[in-house]
């Protein structure tokens, strides 16, 4: 169940404080389905946390009773009406609500203009209950800060999950759709309690059975999958193939600009709408690690996608178009070549040439989701263009959800980001929340980390990522920690101090230990080929892929500055360029992203480049020991088996930093041939 768990709380003055009010609950007859949702929803919190059946009534009874109430605005709720003034309702968007505590009728009154506001409504009071906040003066009015908040599954029809940590997809089995609603409605329900309204259910790799979820072979079981998402506010997207014409469509080419391929994407988009009215949009990976695409046909992106948004917009349907556009087929002996600059090398120039209803889907960081590298210069780069950021949930490059690393930081650090596209105001997330350049659609978009996997997530605590994305996507100046111990409370209950604080630090600390045990300085890989997992230096260093570091036996990191090496650092703005660009100014944690170095660079925090690494990894694997320890401290505070699930990954995780600190270690040391000025063991 997750943070969906409603545990039970212990403290008889807070039940005796929450009872009277969550005993009743107001509504009027509403047949909406998210509105039932909402109800249900609010009945099983309530029974969870406070063992209480409560009754539901449309009317209140002639004898005054406490009581929750429940409506939109246009409802007719006679306590929504007396509670919420004018202003309130205007100050609520279409997935905003309002929670106020009415003294004079008694109510806590959850209102919104919408059935999801009021599901959102719902989902914040029971977190409110499950936090341990008093509810005797609630007034609350919030809006979700982003329009589009989404999820993209990256789940394959034959049950695989690429880059999945935690079972198999829920999604499929066996070449089917799931027949599994159950599993799929705890999702939805999941989702809807973090704010989440958009998901891709299909891998953004659409292979040969996924092209035909666009036809009728799949298309009815798709409307059932929509069915049960919708009823909690979620819309249903689908990744398609840019072949499709050619490999469904029995035309020869899929070139965006020959008219019988517009003409067979608009019957399509047609023939999927007749299934799913309310369909999102296309979710696209092209011309990107092999993908086809606009460039087969010598087009360009913005022609590549126009096409698929003429076809969408009759119908209010978007085109998410993914930036992850680079050369996977580089000679690594070529060190021009950058794959950092090629998302904006690619789309900078196609600014302003986008329909209304496409959006750009960029990954936070111009690599691939490594545990430190810069962020995407395109943020900001795109004045007419909508655009929204892709985070990776699932811990693909960050220990694959063996090893704990909390990521809501690293997104913090990224959304907050200036990217000096103006004058004041233009951090990361305020491009992606549409208002720095006043974007028609904008938001953003996570690969998430669920499979089948009884716990969803593999590791226990990875479930924080997947709630901390939720929150930030609802509003992003939320602090990491606050989040992190709202899931907490949520997941273990909000009364043992002694167990809050001691996850809440396993939590947060996490990141940085997962880094310095790991690659260095912001340089990135060092994992090894295909699945990422495990330290191997130069697992990619001769490879094509485009991700080097460059290490020789004077220093190590990538030259990407404009003076003398690949001109990347010209893609920032303002402050940054010059901020990247010297070696005097480039922060420690970034330095072998930007630069080549000595190992006898003097870093700012004194140290040198070499002895940063082997005290980094050194203390990574202390402090990694030092998580497992805490961990153990929790032992009899839940119930055996959370607990046993958490210490195996801590310990697993514990020994393979050994692994990753003796490695890299010696293959420093060999490298350099510079011994560790503490003399510890190296290999
Ligand atoms: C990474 C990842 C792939 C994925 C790709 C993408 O390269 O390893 O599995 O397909 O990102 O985001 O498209």
């Amino acid at each position: 169940k997750a943070w969906l768990e409603y545990p039970y709380i212990q403290s008889s003055a807070v039940i005796e404080c929450y009872s009277p009010w969550c005993s009743n609950i107001l509504t009027v007859k509403q047949d909406h389905p998210v509105i039932k949702s909402a109800v249900r929803e609010l009945t099983r919190g309530i029974q969870g946390m406070l063992d209480i059946e409560a009754t539901i009534a449309e009317s209140q009874d002639k004898d005054k009773q406490a009581c929750i109430a429940i409506g939109t605005f246009d409802s007719n709720h006679p306590l929504i009406t007396h509670t919420f003034s004018e202003a309130t309702r205007t100050a609520i968007g279409s997935e905003g609500y309002a929670i106020r505590t009415n003294t004079e009728k008694d109510c806590i009154a959850i209102g919104a203009s919408t059935p999801v506001g009021l599901l959102y409504g719902v989902f914040a009071f029971l977190r409110l209950l499950g936090t341990g906040q008093s509810i005797e003066t609630l007034d609350v009015v919030d809006n979700p800060v982003n329009l589009l908040r989404m999820m993209n599954q990256w789940d394959n029809i034959d049950g695989s999950i690429e880059r999945g940590y935690a079972g198999k997809s829920i999604f499929y089995t066996d070449n089917e759709i799931t027949e599994d609603f159950d599993r799929l409605q705890d999702y939805a329900r999941m989702l809807a309690s973090i704010g989440i309204n958009a998901i891709a259910i299909n891998n953004v790799n659409v292979h040969r059975f996924e092209t035909m979820f666009i036809t009728e072979r799949y298309l009815p079981d798709i409307a059932k999958i929509a069915d049960i998402f919708r009823n909690y506010g979620v819309k249903l997207f689908l990744s398609i193939n840019y072949a499709s014409p050619i490999e469904i469509g029995g035309l020869n080419t899929a070139d965006p600009l020959d008219s019988d391929v517009r003409q067979w994407w608009k019957a399509k988009v047609i023939e999927i709408y007749k299934v799913i009215p309310d369909f999102g949009g296309l979710l696209v990976k092209a011309d990107s690690e092999n993908r086809p695409g606009p460039f087969t046909y010598d087009r360009d992106h913005a022609e590549g996608s126009n096409m698929l948004a003429e076809a969408l917009l009759p119908f209010g349907g978007i085109v998410i178009w993914r930036c992850f556009v680079y050369n996977c087929k580089q000679d690594w002996r070529d060190r021009s070549t950058d794959r950092a600059r090629a998302a904006y090398d690619h789309f900078k120039p196609l600014d302003g040439q986008f329909m209304e209803n496409v959006i750009l889907q960029v990954k936070n960081g111009p690599m691939d989701f490594q545990v430190r590298e810069g962020v995407s210069p395109l943020f900001g780069a795109m004045k007419h263009t909508n655009m929204m950021i892709e985070f990776q949930i699932t811990q693909e490059y960050t220990g694959q959800q063996r090893h704990v690393c909390y990521l809501v930081p690293q997104w913090k650090e990224v959304l907050d980001f200036d990217t000096y596209a103006a004058d004041s105001g233009s951090s990361v997330k305020r491009v992606v929340d549409g208002s720095m350049y006043g974007n028609k659609y904008s938001g953003f978009a996570a690969v998430s980390n669920i499979g089948n996997d009884h716990n969803w997530t593999g590791h226990l605590l990875a479930q924080a990522n997947l709630y901390g994305y939720g929150r930030l996507a609802c509003n992003p100046e939320l602090i990491a920690e606050q989040i992190a111990k709202e899931w907490i409370m949520l997941t273990f209950g909000a009364e043992d101090e002694q167990l809050i604080n001691t996850i809440r630090e396993i939590l947060l600390t996490s990141w940085h230990i997962y880094e310095s045990y790991t690659s260095p300085l912001g340089v990135g890989w060092m994992v090894n080929p295909d699945h990422h997992y495990g330290p191997n230096v130069d697992g990619y260093e001769y490879s094509k892929w485009g991700t080097y570091h460059f290490a020789d036996l004077q220093g190590i990191g990538v030259d990407r500055t404009i003076k003398t090496g690949t001109g990347y650092v010209a893609q920032y703005q303002g402050a940054n360029v010059d901020l990247y660009e010297s070696v005097a100014t480039c922060p420690d944690e970034l330095l072998l992203f930007f630069h080549h170095v000595p190992y006898t660079h003097i870093l700012k925090s004194g140290k040198t480049v070499i002895q940063h690494i082997y005290d980094t990894h050194f203390d990574g694997v202390d402090r990694a020991a030092g998580l497992k320890e805490k961990w153990q401290s929790l032992k009899g505070k839940m119930d055996d088996s959370r607990h046993r699930q958490v210490a195996d990954r801590l310990n697993e995780q514990a020994l393979h930093a050994r692994e990753w600190r003796d490695i890299i270690n010696t293959y420093f040391y060999r490298k350099s041939g510079i011994p560790d000025e503490h003399q510890r063991t190296i290999y």
